[in-house]
């Protein structure tokens, strides 16, 4: 474990958790479906299978229970909270915001504010950066922040660019102020660059595009990509972001100990890995099991590492992630 000094943090990590569905969809079951095939999957991506949320399951069923789970490591009640972040581009509904019907569903004081923020896959460190600021400027004391996607429901599972990368679920860490021993969340970096703004969207279903039989006819309300220009974009400022954490905090690759990045595709990992220096076998990985997870996806690996005692107190980890946008951002926080 590496033994460097970093400012004091104000903010900490101090409790994790994660829900995935139970249902798994495989390479195989998606050959059945469209023209792919694993292999192309694997190579292409890293995927092998990834998590379907059950018919009827909400965001917010899938939210809440990474929340409660967090809540239980953080052994805090849910009446603690005093903010409550939900980082989806897929809430319950357009309006209100799914981080009320969290608050419901866990139990959280009636007059405890809450939130979405959209920033796709980086929503996440988005959630963490300002949950840093409201703990540090003493305006909140625990803010639960969550990462939570139903990517399924928006997927066109007739477009086999897109349908094969993402799957269903959510993980959620309470920001709680730092103690006196240097652990917490040493920096955030957030970024966002809107020139490539409709290489991933939704087009329809917006105030732009209104839902129609024309929008649902032409499948214009679910998720379009252009995988190459995000692809580009992704390594390259992945790296950038993970640089800037790292020289924020006057650490070397060497004094990583996990990175715990977005799980979009192993082989943008591995861009990332050979610019910032920090081997691959230092980068925690569950696209595997998860595929694309969106906002999700850092929370799920960071709880994932926690409970199976690969990530420990006291490590280094840095975080970043990347998505539509383009929005991406970097964290270093010791754990
Ligand atoms: N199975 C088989 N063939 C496929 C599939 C599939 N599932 N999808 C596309 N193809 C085909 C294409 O049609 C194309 O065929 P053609 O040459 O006959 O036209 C061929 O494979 C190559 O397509 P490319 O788009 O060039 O493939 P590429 O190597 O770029 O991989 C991918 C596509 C995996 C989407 C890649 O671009 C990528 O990962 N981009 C990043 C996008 C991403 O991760 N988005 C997630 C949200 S943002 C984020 O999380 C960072």
């Amino acid at each position: 474990m590496a033994d460097v000094s970093t400012t004091q943090p104000a903010a900490r990590i101090a409790g994790t958790g994660h829900y995935v569905p139970e249902k798994v969809l495989t390479n195989l079951d998606l050959e059945k479906m469209v023209d792919t095939s694993d292999q192309w999957i694997v190579e292409r991506t890293g995927i092998r299978e990834r998590r379907i949320a059950a018919e009827g399951e909400t965001t917010s069923d899938m939210a809440a229970e990474a929340a409660r789970r967090a809540l239980a490591k953080a052994e805090l009640e849910a009446t603690d909270i005093d903010l409550i972040l939900v980082a989806t581009v897929t809430p319950d509904m357009p309006l209100p915001s799914t981080a009320m019907f969290v608050q419901q569903k866990i139990g959280a004081r009636a007059d405890c504010p809450g939130f979405d923020l959209a920033a796709a896959c980086a929503g996440f460190i988005y959630g963490l950066s300002i949950a840093e600021k409201y703990v540090r400027t003493g305006a909140a004391k625990n803010v639960l922040v969550i990462g939570v996607e139903l990517l399924s429901r928006v997927l066109d599972w007739t477009d086999r660019g897109t349908c094969v990368l993402f799957g269903d679920g959510a993980g959620a860490v309470v920001v709680s102020p730092a103690r006196d021993d240097g652990r917490g969340i040493a920096s955030t970096h957030i970024y966002g660059d809107g020139r490539l703004a409709e290489s991933l969207c939704i087009p329809a279903g917006g105030s732009r595009e209104p839902a129609s039989h024309e929008t649902v006819d032409k499948n214009r309300h679910l998720v379009k990509m252009i995988g190459q220009d995000i692809f580009k974009v992704a390594v390259k400022n992945l790296t950038a972001a993970s640089v800037t954490a790292l020289e924020h905090n006057g650490l070397s690759p060497d004094d990583v100990d996990w990175v715990v990045p977005h799980q979009a595709n192993s082989r943008i990992l591995e861009g990332v890995s050979r610019r910032c220096g920090v081997p691959m076998d230092r980068f925690y990985i569950n696209i595997d099991r998860f595929g694309n997870t969106s906002s999700a996806s850092v929370p799920i690996a960071l709880d994932e590492g926690v409970r199976n005692g690969t990530l420990k107190p006291g490590m280094n980890l840095l975080m970043c992630a990347l998505g539509g946008g383009i929005a991406w951002g970097s964290a270093l926080v010791r754990l």
